[in-house]
């Protein structure tokens, strides 16, 4: 991992969680407490029903909370929506976006990730942007140029970002779909190699300051393969689902990061 960089480990617990879970998160902010996690910066995306709570929790300890999806605009007529500034007001201090099971799902086109970056910019978050492609695209060769394209379309301009610094304010996360969730991950070679596309299209997009923004790798990390991805060249850290769920499994890899 570039030493520069202060790695991300992030949790999205997806579409799981009720109060009683809230004792995982309880658990790892009283494990970081003493733990070396000021190496790296541990954040917690649970369903938008415990975010305020998680906030609270995580005030104790060195986590940070943050969501999972928000609508385009700060507030309005949008039933059953979200908008950034209600979540940075619940405590949210990232936002994904573009998760691949949202582009799935609900049809997310690049340039409504565009947008909801910039709503979550807007509301002084950061966004969390995901690309990656599916397996009939790696199988054809083509993983690079669809995460270009997604690139292309889903990061906002420069001008957007209005003399803030690039590197606290975007982050980036390779999530290839076809390991999400189903314990296949990429061999290390070409993690390293996208992540060395994607640092380099972030160096020609926002030139030096491409170099400090932080590319997290996500699909079935786990403890077990946690060291091995996280040691790799610019892997910034990650964004884990099924293995964020439980504080232990949680922990194993945020020490794989930070010790
Ligand atoms: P997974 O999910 O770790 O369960 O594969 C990662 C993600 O979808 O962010």
């Amino acid at each position: 991992m570039n030493s520069e960089i202060k790695p991300l480990i992030a949790g999205n617990w997806k579409m799981n969680g009720l109060t009683e879970d809230l004792s995982q998160i309880r658990s790892l902010a009283l494990s970081l407490r003493n733990d070396p996690a000021h190496r790296c910066e541990v954040l917690i995306c649970p369903p938008v029903t415990l975010l305020a709570q998680t906030t609270q929790i995580c005030l104790s300890g060195a986590v940070v909370s943050g969501a999972q999806n928000c609508h385009i605009a700060q507030k309005g007529a949008h039933t059953g929506d979200i908008g950034a500034s209600m979540l940075a007001d619940a405590g949210a201090q990232y936002i994904i976006v573009g998760h691949s099971e949202r582009r799935a799902d609900h049809g997310e086109t690049d340039g409504l990730v565009n947008a909801k970056a910039r709503a979550a910019l807007g509301a002084h978050v950061t966004p969390i942007i995901c690309v990656g492609e599916t397996h009939a695209e790696r199988l054809g060769a083509l993983a690079m140029t669809v995460v270009e394209k997604q690139l292309n379309g889903s990061v906002p301009a420069l001008e957007i970002f209005d003399k803030r610094v690039i590197a606290k304010n975007l982050v980036i996360a390779y999530e290839p779909v076809w390991a999400i969730g189903t314990g296949l991950v990429p061999e290390l070679d070409d993690i390293k190699t996208m992540h060395a596309a994607i640092r380099d299209w972030l160096v020609e997009r926002f030139g030096e300051e491409g170099e400090g923004v932080r590319i997290l790798y996500g699909g079935s990390m786990k403890p077990s393969n946690a060291t091995d991805i996280l040691a790799t060249a610019n892997v910034n850290g990650g964004l884990i689902g099924g293995a964020s769920l439980n504080a232990e499994d949680f922990l194993q890899i945020i020490r794989s990061a930070c010790d």
